[in-house]
């Protein structure tokens, strides 16, 4: 029999065997929690999520049914639960069989045959406590998950939820990267869902690489807690997951711009100065060096080597005033010295992670024996926060976080490591997931209240929710055509998994890179939110001009095509702000209906107006391209093309094949060589096209003052007779001086006029 009991817009049955509870948060969001006795604050969701919501409850023969305005959900007397939309179309069923192992065909002889060359055969075949398997249709397809490797849709392979440091060549026999972002979503029969597996602890996802009826999801340890989501599209899904884990907050718009790293520059005033040098004779815009690890005295986190600079913060400033900003590294492990303060006062204070025995827990990093902060507590937060000032006072620009998986010179920490979960003591098992998450909140929060900006942080390893607080790059690629193939697939998963500001090491991290790969990354590359090149120490240099002409060349006319289009950019960032939608997506978000692009690896959008085929493929100067329904117009030539199509289109060296939808209007930014917040000159905005509507948005740029109404919107539309800007919201007090609006055959001018706060026509 089963018993069943309302609590509010809680929901909970219980049959002899177990209790399952189910709350609805909003119409569209249902939370299954099942306890299997672990504490469970969430990492990824803040503040109460739930809002007043109608259900209509039918208890019919031991079958109940709940329904709110977008779900309907079954529960039956097994307590299996059957999730619809409110049309009945189904989303997420319960498989109610038992799993069947994939069967190898091998015999244990086979095996350990096998297993004598290093073949794990049997790989991934155990059996988890935490288990549910749901039913699949036959053409139900897969995103999300976040950074895994592999292709857009996830149907078919598997993936480990455990943030891992391996920097092997990343194919998509590859499980586990350095991200957990337990959010998939299904698209079943025509009809989206999500899926968000709110658990810490090691999962695993199969996603019918075991059988062709089911694909199922399992944990190590802690309890059954996952919520339904629905939405009428893939972009309500997305919309609704954000609201649950949040959004990526507005950057500063500068973060928009280009960034140059190389393990090895920050080694010395010298090595960088000539870096910034190169950039600017080059004609490179740039606006962020990074300074890899090698700035540090002996790898001390919070501290800055002397030998080799005079004095940094003359040196920041200097660069500043050259246009560059700065963004240092900085690793959780905090070297072993008893006369190194960071040190001194974690030990004082107990802020460190403990070997069961009680002792200090100390693993092999980067400054030799290093002690791990104990992120989840508060106090080690605030502390971390606090820290950061002397990054702050020296005038850098944010804080690149690295080897937060935790990673160590040995491998993942053993799971037995105490760490707190934010409440109690628990183990590196249940926090090793959530340690970056938890280490890049600390520093946001930190950077917030010492500068008062947007804080840029960038982070390795992510838990779901890390987009609240930091931008994101996919870890150490190499320089191979594979890993260029991978960045589309894997930055817009990303996107679609609520992390909209990611980025991929341009020209690859490890291995040597050649000419021809780096000028298709950088074409590939362009529109990517987070764009920085960065290489290991030892590979082949591949700054822009480190292989002469005509790389040089082509790197520099895409950086310019780049920061014309860092406004068009911000306001994709603005629009991501308010509805978690990625600025840089794979094709079947924006056409979900179309069967073509279900599966595309190989093109992009930008927003809904720019879409990106760029040549993956070594010794092609042509490829074809699909174009989805509408009218599209190559953005180089100007050719017009019918939607519903494959064309082909010439991609010579230089030529990345973009194409823009007919009648859209772009804002177009002037040539500079970094942004510079403070320029309120000259707006342009381009037609593409006969017609447009287009809505702008700017800001300062740089704090928190537009979440007081401290913003302007410019409403541009070109018609044939017509070009017009109106101000639709008016806040920010300065405006720009004058607008432009281009077409193919016109070109009108507009100034700003103070006394009746609006564009007149310029005579
Ligand atoms: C890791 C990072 C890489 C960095 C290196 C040295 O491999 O992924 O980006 O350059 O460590 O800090």
């Amino acid at each position: 029999m089963m018993k069943f009991k309302q609590d509010n817009q809680s929901f909970i049955f219980n049959n002899d065997k177990r209790e399952i509870s189910l709350t609805v948060l909003t119409p569209e969001i249902i939370r299954f929690f099942e306890d299997h006795g672990e504490a469970n604050p969430s990492f990824a969701i803040e503040g109460d999520k739930q809002i007043k919501t109608d259900v209509s409850v039918k208890n019919d023969d031991n079958k109940i049914t709940l329904k709110t305005s977008a779900l309907k959900v079954l529960v039956d007397k097994d307590l299996h639960v059957d999730v619809y939309d409110r049309m009945g179309h189904p989303l997420v069923l319960d498989y109610k069989e038992k799993r069947k192992l994939l069967d190898r065909g091998i015999n244990p002889e086979q095996e350990k045959l096998a297993a004598s060359e290093g073949h794990n055969v049997n790989d991934g075949l155990e059996q988890d406590k935490i288990l549910v398997i749901k039913k699949m249709a036959t053409d139900e397809q897969f995103y999300g998950l976040g950074d895994k490797t592999g292709f857009l849709d996830k149907r078919g392979y598997e993936y480990d939820n455990w943030n891992t440091d391996n920097p092997d060549p990343q194919v998509e026999s590859f499980k586990a990267l350095y991200k957990s972002i337990p959010f998939l979503i299904g698209v079943k029969e025509g009809h989206p869902y999500g899926l968000f597996f709110d658990d810490s602890y090691k999962n695993h996802i199969d996603l019918g690489k075991e059988s062709q009826k089911y694909y199922y999801y399992s944990a190590k340890d802690g309890n059954l807690d996952y919520y339904i989501i629905g939405g009428k599209t893939l972009k309500e899904v997305i919309t609704n997951y954000t609201y649950l884990t949040g959004r990526v907050p507005l950057p500063q718009k500068w973060m928009l711009g280009y960034q140059q790293s190389r393990w090895g520059y920050s080694v010395s005033q010298k090595e960088v100065s000539r870096i910034a040098d190169s950039l600017r004779d080059n004609d490179l815009p740039c606006d962020v060096l990074h300074f890899d690890i090698d700035y540090m005295d002996g790898y001390r986190v919070f501290t800055w080597r002397k030998d080799t600079y005079e004095d940094p913060k003359k040196f920041i400033a200097e660069l500043r005033d050259k246009g560059f900003r700065v963004m240092p590294i900085i690793d959780p492990g905090v070297k072993v010295d008893e006369n190194y303060w960071v040190y001194q006062e974690g030990i004082k204070n107990g802020y460190f992670a403990k070997s069961p025995d009680g002792t200090v827990y100390v693993n092999k990093v980067w400054p030799g024996d290093a002690v791990y902060p104990d992120f989840a507590r508060k106090e080690v937060q605030d502390w971390w926060g606090k820290n950061i000032k002397f990054l702050v006072d020296l005038g850098t620009c944010g804080v690149w976080n690295d080897m937060n998986e935790p990673a160590s010179f040995n491998g993942p920490l053993p799971d037995d490591v105490v760490f707190s979960d934010g409440e109690k003591a628990s183990t590196h098992a249940k926090i090793h997931n959530v340690y970056g998450h938890n280490m890049a909140k600390a520093t946001y929060n930190g950077l917030k209240k010492l500068s008062g900006k947007r804080p840029y942080v960038i982070t390795r390893a992510a838990y779901a929710g890390t987009q609240k607080y930091s931008t994101v790059w996919t870890g150490d690629n190499q320089s191979l055509w594979t890993h260029i193939q991978m960045m589309i697939p894997q930055l817009c998963n990303l996107g679609l998994s609520g992390f909209a500001f990611a980025g991929t090491d341009i020209g690859g991290f490890g291995a040597d890179c050649t000419p021809e790969l780096l000028t298709r990354w950088i074409e590939a590359a362009i529109f990517s939110p987070l764009l920085r090149n960065h290489a290991a120490v030892g590979t082949r240099s591949q700054e822009p001009w480190a292989f002469g002409e005509p790389t040089l060349s082509i790197y520099r006319k895409y950086l310019k095509l780049r920061y014309h289009l860092i406004s068009y950019l911000y306001d994709r960032f603005y629009h991501e702000s308010k509805t978690g939608l990625p600025v840089m997506r794979p094709l079947v978000l924006n056409y979900p209906n179309d069967k073509h692009v279900r599966k595309m690896n190989d093109e992009y959008m930008v927003g809904s107006d720019l879409l990106v085929a760029p040549i993956l493929m070594e010794g092609q100067t042509a490829r074809q391209v699909y174009l989805p329904k509408g009218e599209w117009l190559n953005f180089w030539t100007n050719a017009e093309y019918t939607g519903e199509n494959t064309i082909l289109a010439n991609a010579p060296l230089d030529t990345l094949p973009l194409f823009i939808k007919k009648n859209t209007i772009l804002p177009w930014d002037k040539e500079r060589d970094h942004v510079d917040p403070d320029d309120h000159d000259l707006m342009t905005f381009r037609l593409f096209g006969d017609h447009g509507n287009y809505i702008h948005y700017q800001d300062n740029g740089v704090d928190f003052d537009y979440e007081n109404g401290k913003y302007n919107l410019y409403e541009v539309k070109i018609t044939d007779q017509t070009f017009s800007v109106d101000i639709s919201h008016f806040g920010y007090d300065k405006p720009y001086k004058r607008i432009d609006l281009i077409s193919d055959q016109r070109k009108q001018s507009f100034v700003f006029d103070e006394k009746e706060n609006k564009y007149q026509v310029m005579k």
